[in-house]
């Protein structure tokens, strides 16, 4: 299934359109990882809708305490893409033994490929949404936590930036999780301005499309779902 790219647009009204024209399946259905964006720009307006929409979603103990920064700066940028390919040159090497080895290694080479030509053209997406999370609900930082209050601290940004990709996919945006470019979250925190107490969890990277939107490989809803109890446990 190829879908064609949508034009980009910055117009309120035709934004609003393309929210409303998309049913939820379709856009859960085809929303996938674009990496591989033109620097055609995104405007304020529009990023700013998305992130309205990601502000829908539900946070642990109703704390809302997401903060976005949209970063355009080329500098900036480029120093994420730094950091990015710093984390790659250990990731990517594991990652390419493992894609030689996985049960589809074209599709997994195909991942690897548009990663590398992400980190590439980093300073050139127009705008890097990162999704942070302020204070610790539950949580003291730098003490170790059990499992279920790190689960409810970083489960408070997901949903949101589900949204926002559900949101970038419908009207038209290519848009892709990021996390590895934040390794460093002390590199991040300077760069970005970010107090001790706001931690920068994942970057959404967006733009326009230069590739398509379509199906996407994934396990069947067989082999992940139990009823009552965990198959293979008496
Ligand atoms: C928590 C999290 C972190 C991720 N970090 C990265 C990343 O640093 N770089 C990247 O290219 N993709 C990253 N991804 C995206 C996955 O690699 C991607 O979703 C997966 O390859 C499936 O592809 P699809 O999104 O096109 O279906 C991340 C996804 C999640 C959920």
């Amino acid at each position: 299934m190829i879908i064609p790219p949508l034009p980009p647009t910055d117009d309120p009204d035709e934004i609003e359109r393309r929210l409303e024209a998309m049913s939820l399946r379709y856009a859960i259905d085809t929303q996938r990882s674009i990496r591989r964006v033109t620097s055609a720009p995104v405007s304020d307006y529009l990023i700013t809708r998305l992130i309205e929409l990601s502000l829908q979603a539900p946070t642990g103990s109703f704390g809302q305490n997401w903060q976005f920064v949209v970063v355009r700066d080329q500098k900036s940028k480029q120093a994420l893409g730094d950091q990015y390919k710093r984390a790659w040159k250990l990731y990517g090497s594991i990652g390419h033994k493992l894609a030689d080895r996985s049960p589809d290694p074209a599709q997994m080479n195909k991942i690897l490929k548009s990663v590398e030509w992400q980190i590439d053209n980093f300073a050139s997406i127009p705008a890097l949404i990162v999704a942070c999370l302020e204070g610790g609900h539950g949580r003291v930082p730098f003490v170790p936590s059990p499992p279920i209050a790190n689960s409810g601290h970083y489960g408070s940004i997901y949903p949101s930036v589900q949204n926002l990709l559900l949101g970038a996919r419908a009207v038209g945006l290519g848009a892709s999780l990021i996390t590895l470019p934040l390794w460093s979250q002390m590199y991040a925190r300077r760069l970005l301005g970010l107090p001790i107490t706001v931690e920068p969890c994942a970057i959404v990277a967006v733009g326009w499309p230069i590739g398509h939107y379509g199906n996407k490989p994934r396990k069947p809803v067989q082999d992940v779902v139990h009823f009552e109890r965990f198959r293979g446990a008496n």
